[in-house]
C-alpha cells in the first residue's frame, strides 16, 4: 500500500517507536529495503534526495513503488522527498506522486524558512501529500547541503513551536546533535532540549542523521518522542564495501547481476538492524 507518511508517524508517536526512512538510489537499493521491510512486516519510508531523484528518473522511482506497494501490501510504504530546497522541483515531485516531502529551508532566516514551508504545506495539502521541515540546522553533508560543524545550530523549543503553528507542517526534523555522515568522535545528543521540544510541539518529530550514531543513543531518542529515523550512510558503506570486496577477489567482473548481488545482501543485514532498533518490526 501507498501511503502518506501521517497515518504511519501518528502511529508511531502514539505506540512509541520510529519508522526508519532509507535513502535508497536505485532499483537494487529499493528493492532491498521494501523486501527487507516486508518480510519483518514493518512499515517503511522510502527517501530519495534532490539528487537520488535526478539520477533514478521520479516517474521510474514511482513506477516502482506502485509495483512494490503491489506486491508486498502486507506493509504500508511512503514515497518521502528529502532535503529539497528547490521549490518548484518539489511541486513537481509531488505531482508525480511522492507521498510526502520534506523542504529544507533550514539555512534560511527564521522567517524566510516559515515563507517557504508555508507555501509548500498549501500546495502539498491540496493532494493529501504531507510536508516535513527543520528547524535548526544538522552539520555534515547530505549531498549539495553542507554544514560547517560550527555552523550548525540546535533546534530552540519555542521556536519550534512557533515554526510549526505558523507553517501547519505535518512533521519536524529537529538539530540536537547528530550531523549527517560519519562522526568524529561519539556524537552528543541533547535530550533534554528534544524532551522540551516534544512538550511543546505534537507533530511528530524526526531524526535526521542517524547513521553511525550508537544504538542506545536513537533507542533513547525514540523513547522521547523521535517517530521517524533516517539513514542512509550507514547501508551505502555496507553496500559499497560489499561490492569493492568483490571486485578484489573477482578484478575481472563484469556482470552487474553478480557485482551488485553482495552489495544488495549486505545491505540487507543493515536494514534488519535498523527496522529492530527502531521497533517497527511488527507494526505494518
Ligand atoms: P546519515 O548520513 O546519518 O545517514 O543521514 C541520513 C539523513 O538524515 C537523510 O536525510
Amino acid at each position: 500500500m501507498l501511503v502518506t507518511t501521517k497515518g504511519l508517524l501518528v502511529k508511531a508517536q502514539k505506540e512509541h517507536y520510529a519508522v526508519p526512512a532509507f535513502n535508497i538510489h536505485n532499483l537494487e537499493t529499493f528493492r532491498v529495503v521494501v523486501e527487507t521491510a516486508s518480510a519483518l512486516n514493518s512499515p517503511v519510508i522510502i527517501a530519495g534526495t534532490p539528487g537520488t531523484i535526478e539520477y533514478s528518473g521520479e516517474d521510474y522511482l514511482i513506477a516502482i513503488a506502485k509495483e512494490a506497494a503491489a506486491k508486498h501490501n502486507n506493509i504500508p510504504i511512503a514515497m518521502h522527498l528529502d532535503h529539497f530546497e528547490d521549490v518548484e522541483r518539489l511541486k513537481h515531485c509531488i505531482d508525480v506522486g511522492f507521498t510526502s516531502a520534506m523542504i529544507d529551508a533550514s539555512r534560511m532566516s527564521f522567517d524566510d524558512n516559515i515563507k517557504v514551508t508555508r507555501e509548500v504545506v498549501e500546495y502539498a495539502h491540496l493532494s493529501g501529500t504531507v510536508v516535513e521541515a527543520e528547524l535548526g540546522m544538522l552539520g555534515g553533508r547530505e549531498e549539495n547541503v553542507v554544514v560547517d560543524e560550527k555552523d550548525a545550530m540546535y533546534t530552540n523549543p519555542d521556536a519550534a513551536k512557533e515554526f510549526v503553528e505558523r507553517t501547519g507542517i505535518d512533521s519536524l526534523a529537529v538539530a540536537i546533535g547528530t550531523a549527517h555522515g560519519l562522526y568524529k568522535g561519539e556524537p552528543k545528543l541533547d535530550f533534554e532540549r528534544l524532551k522540551e521540544i516534544r512538550e511543546k510541539v505534537d507533530v511528530p518529530l524526526v531524526l535526521h542523521g542517524a547513521s553511525d550514531v550508537p544504538e542506545n543513543l536513537v533507542k533513547r531518542a525514540i523513547e522521547l518522542g523521535i517517530c521517524k529515523v533516517n539513514i542512509a550512510t550507514d547501508l551505502k558503506i555496507p553496500f559499497s564495501d560489499a561490492v569493492k570486496e568483490y571486485f578484489k577477489e573477482h578484478p575481472d567482473a563484469n556482470d552487474p547481476r553478480n557485482y551488485m548481488t553482495p552489495g544488495k545482501e549486505a545491505m540487507k543485514e543493515i536494514v534488519i538492524k535498523k527496522i529492530k532498533m527502531c521497533g517497527s518490526e511488527g507494526r505494518a
